[in-house]
């Protein structure tokens, strides 16, 4: 059986990270024990991703570590790396007593035809976990290979299979970060929340999450803002998720009028230093308002081309404010969630989750997000190199496939 896998050259290798290639090899005959063979029918692919790729290499992040790199074609673990996504697939093979052919399931995978995992001896119902004891023990969810007969999320119907790669991933993000905002009163009563890289999906769920705790709380205290390109205003606009949205190239006198008044909390989605340099600019010539806190959540505008591969760190880099600027942090979910861990339990964290994403499921259809399909070697090559291209539009959701051309390949569908 031929596998087919998306790898990407290391920066550090010399050469340039964004010439994807789809490395063919074969599937292992036998299988070792304890072990599963899985399909990976589908994965989603977003700005996410593209971070992943980009930090595959930092010291902090290893997103390059969680997949084996195929030795095949010229590629090694020392030339190329595997950036992970998230997906859906079939268990073909088990040698693991407790998992079978045939599950469903859902998981951090790698963008291949088959995939070639271990599970270690926790399994429980609901999931089991790919032991990978080089990684830091916060990694633990990305390591979690979820049972759909068994998750309460999990709905069969293709569409919702699509719609859970997409925010999934995202949401989560987003809910804990919120959670987490939420936890410190918002960093001590703040008021006003300033977001870049407004159109992503991370960016406009936090929005949505801080609306939602508006009105769970029956007050419109806190507001939104949102940064975003010239060519994503309309869209972030159209989201009506924002109280207000500016574009990067916004007039000064324009940006600082609605910076005014009040204490902010910056989150930057974007990771752009020159556009973090002008908004702690801004406020440090607005009197009567207060940056409280820069939170680095993300960093759209970054590519594995532009980022260091030995960085340790992301966002805010070397534009970093010393002194009395605002403080900085980092918001890294699976740290976050480690402590909420020890705080609830885990039906209490079910449950919340369970709310979340039901909610999010009956509201996200008016968000105008459209999902292009693309299947095939040669056909995800290109929407990659697309993507290298002209960036993500908005608008575009991507769930790709390496496996064979199904009725649905090609089609594009309003989510
Ligand atoms: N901290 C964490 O634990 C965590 C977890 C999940 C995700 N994240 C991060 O959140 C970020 C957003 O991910 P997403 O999947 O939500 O994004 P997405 O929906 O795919 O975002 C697309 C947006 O990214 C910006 N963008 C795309 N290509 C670009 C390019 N070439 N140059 C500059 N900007 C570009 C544009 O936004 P604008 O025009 O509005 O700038 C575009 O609308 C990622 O960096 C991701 O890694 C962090």
């Amino acid at each position: 059986m031929e596998n087919l896998i998306l790898c990407h050259p290391r920066a550090s290798s010399g050469q340039d990270p964004s010439q994807a290639i789809i490395v063919k090899c074969e599937v292992p005959q036998t299988i070792p024990n304890d072990h599963v063979l899985l399909e990976v029918d589908r994965f989603g692919f977003s700005a996410n991703n593209v971070t992943y790729q980009a930090l595959g290499e930092a010291t902090h992040f290893r997103y390059f570590e969680f997949h084996h790199i195929p030795e095949a074609e010229g590629v090694s673990s020392k030339t190329h790396g595997v950036t992970p996504v998230w997906g859906f697939g079939t268990i073909i093979k088990s040698t693991h007593p407790k998992v079978h052919p045939g599950e469903r399931v859902y998981g951090y995978f790698a963008p291949a035809r088959y995939l070639l995992l271990q599970v270690s001896p926790d399994v429980n119902k609901y999931a089991f976990f790919v032991p990978r004891p080089h990684l830091p023990p916060d990694r633990r969810p990305y390591n979690q290979i979820t049972r759909c007969a068994q998750d309460p999320l999990y709905d069969p119907s293709p569409t919702a299979e699509d719609l859970t790669m997409l925010y999934r991933p995202l949401f989560w993000t987003s809910f804990w970060c919120e959670d987490w905002l939420n936890s410190s009163n918002y960093k001590g009563g703040s008021a006003q929340i300033l977001i870049s890289s407004a159109s992503s999906k991370t960016a406009f769920c936090l929005a949505y999450l801080i609306r939602k705790r508006n009105s769970l709380q029956g007050s419109s205290t806190r507001r939104v803002i949102g940064l975003t390109s010239t060519k994503n205003l309309a869209f972030t606009k159209r989201l009506a998720l924002y109280d207000d949205v500016f574009d990067y190239e916004s007039s000064d006198t324009s940006l600082v009028r609605n910076l005014a008044q009040g204490h902010w909390i910056y989150v930057d989605v974007a990771g752009n230093d020159a556009l973090n340099a002008r908004v702690r600019d801004h406020f440090r010539v607005c009197g009567d308002s207060e940056l409280v806190t820069c939170i680095s959540l993300g960093l759209t505008n970054v590519s594995a081309s532009t980022i260091e591969p030995s960085s340790a760190s992301w966002g805010f880099g070397s534009e970093a404010p010393q002194g009395d600027d605002p403080k900085l942090e980092h918001f890294f979910m699976p740290e976050w969630l480690a402590i909420r861990k020890q705080q609830l339990s885990v039906s209490a964290i079910t449950q919340m989750q369970k709310e979340a994403w039901t909610r999010l499921m009956s509201d996200c259809g008016t968000w105008g997000v459209s999902l292009r399909r693309v299947c095939g070697p040669d056909q995800v090559k290109a929407a990659y190199e697309e993507i290298v291209r002209c960036g993500l539009a908005p608008e575009d959701a991507f769930v790709w496939s390496l496996c064979g051309e199904t009725e649905e390949c090609g089609s594009t569908a309003k989510l």
